[in-house]
């Protein structure tokens, strides 16, 4: 059955997957990002982080609040291109 749960949506990672790297010893957040890409794909982990959090959290019997939620990179939130190159229409040359 958690081989059929998808715990990262945007980088197909499953709960299955997730539980047997933390068997194998990998047990932060960032372990299993860079193992499993878990985090790096364009919601930046807004879908699965608590969600990998809170298995760590079983696992390691320690609350969530003791785990680092692992490092956030810019853009936090999806941004259009366009908006950030956008110039004013007497700066073109
Ligand atoms: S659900 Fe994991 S990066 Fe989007």
């Amino acid at each position: 059955m958690d081989e059929k749960i998808f715990v990262c949506r945007c980088e197909e990672v499953t709960l299955e997957e997730v539980r047997r790297y933390i068997q194998m010893g990998f047990t932060t957040f960032s372990e299993l990002k860079r193992l499993l890409r878990i985090g790096m794909g364009p919601c930046q982990g807004r879908g699965c982080r608590e969600i990998v959090l809170r298995e760590l959290s079983k696992a390691k019997g320690v609350s969530i609040s003791q785990l680092s939620p692992g490092t956030f990179r810019p853009p936090s939130k999806p941004v259009l291109t366009g908006l950030l190159c956008k110039t004013e229409p007497n700066q073109r040359s």
